[in-house]
């Protein structure tokens, strides 16, 4: 594609509110990669989002920095794509507060994963838990974003996204793109190791529960080894009914890039210990080269923080754009007008 070809632009994030999983190569990083060179690519690390339940500060810096790694480890490239920290933009923020005053109560009060983070986090229900999905459509309309490449879960969230885009475009006039949520077909939501109707997180008490990046050989093995898998005995791919068995299919095929179709086929007659004995093997020839390009990367913070500063200002330049236009066109005056 020629330089001066406009790209379609595409935005996504992750919160650096714990150590990165397989779940998060599955569900974002491996899309992302796959996209960067279509597309123009903001990849964001929203802090923002993740203050929204408590975190300790330390861990809070520790993530970030170790999230900008894993984004580079796995494959993002700096030259294609934005990577950025949500806090370094102020843009976020302000464009979060006008769209809040175009978001219904009620409209808000429906969105389901708001009901379950308050049930999960009934200590701490804090009005940015609830304003949240603002913040996430302030992120993605900034940018102009065409495309939002997001798990299952967050689906509704860019459903309010593009009910806002609209909602201010026709109050006003057309400012915003009207974003689509983009979902893969397959692995976009592994599942928990020790219960597979769960999905695989990196906050699940049970630590056999989820592969994390950086889990040394040994540590996969096992996990992938104990997991729990269905009273069947044939490999079969059926989420619906064989979620267990489903799910290291689904890994297998992430590590392997081999069609789920061809794995079946290939190992119908195999028993589980043999299955997950190709599975772990094959994960820790996946894993291993990703947590060494991560370990190299995350120990050189100075070269971090500057791509960290320039991702900044460029974001921020974009997002400046934006935020101008809206703040002239709802009346806001300014002397630069
Ligand atoms: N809410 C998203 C999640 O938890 C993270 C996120 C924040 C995001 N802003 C975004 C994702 C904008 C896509 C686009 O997964």
């Amino acid at each position: 594609m020629s330089d001066s070809a406009k790209r379609p632009i595409i935005f996504s994030g992750i919160q650096p509110s714990g150590e990165l999983t397989l779940g998060h190569i599955a569900g974002a990083l491996r899309n992302w990669v796959a996209l960067q060179r279509d597309y123009e690519c903001y990849f964001c690390i929203v802090d923002m989002h993740a203050i929204t339940v408590r975190q300790v500060p330390a861990n809070l810096r520790r993530w970030t920095l170790d999230c900008a790694a894993m984004y580079l480890a796995t494959g993002i490239q700096p030259e294609q794509a934005t990577i950025f920290v949500q806090s370094h933009v102020p843009a976020h923020a302000e464009l979060a507060w006008v769209l809040s005053t175009l978001t219904g109560f009620g409209e808000a009060s429906r969105m389901t994963q708001f009901k379950e983070k308050s049930e999960q986090h009934a200590h701490n229900i804090n009005v940015g838990l609830f304003t949240y999905p603002i913040l996430m459509a302030a992120d993605i309309l900034l940018y102009q974003a065409d495309l939002v490449p997001v798990g299952e879960d967050q689906k509704q969230h860019v459903e309010l996204t593009r009910d806002l885009a609209q909602r201010f475009n026709n109050i006003y006039s057309p400012t915003f793109a009207v974003p689509e949520p983009y979902i893969p077909r397959y692995g976009a939501r592994l599942m928990s190791l020790q219960d597979p109707h769960k999905k695989m997180s990196k906050s699940d008490p049970n630590r056999n529960a989820t592969i994390f990046l950086v889990d040394d050989n040994d540590a996969i093995q096992r996990k992938i080894q104990r997991a729990v898998t269905d009273s069947g005995t044939t490999i079969e791919y059926d989420p619906e009914n064989r979620p267990g068995i489903s799910n290291l299919i689904e890994i297998y095929h992430l590590a392997t890039d081999e069609p789920i179709e061809a794995i079946v086929e290939r190992c119908r007659e195999w028993t589980y210990s043999q299955f997950k004995a190709a599975v772990a093997e094959a994960l820790v020839a996946y894993v291993e080269p990703v947590r060494t390009r991560f370990q190299q990367i995350r120990s050189d913070e100075a070269s971090l923080a500057s791509l960290l500063l320039s991702g900044a200002e460029r974001a921020a330049r974009v997002a400046q754009r934006t935020l101008r236009k809206v703040y002239r066109k709802i009346g806001f005056w300014s002397p630069k007008d």
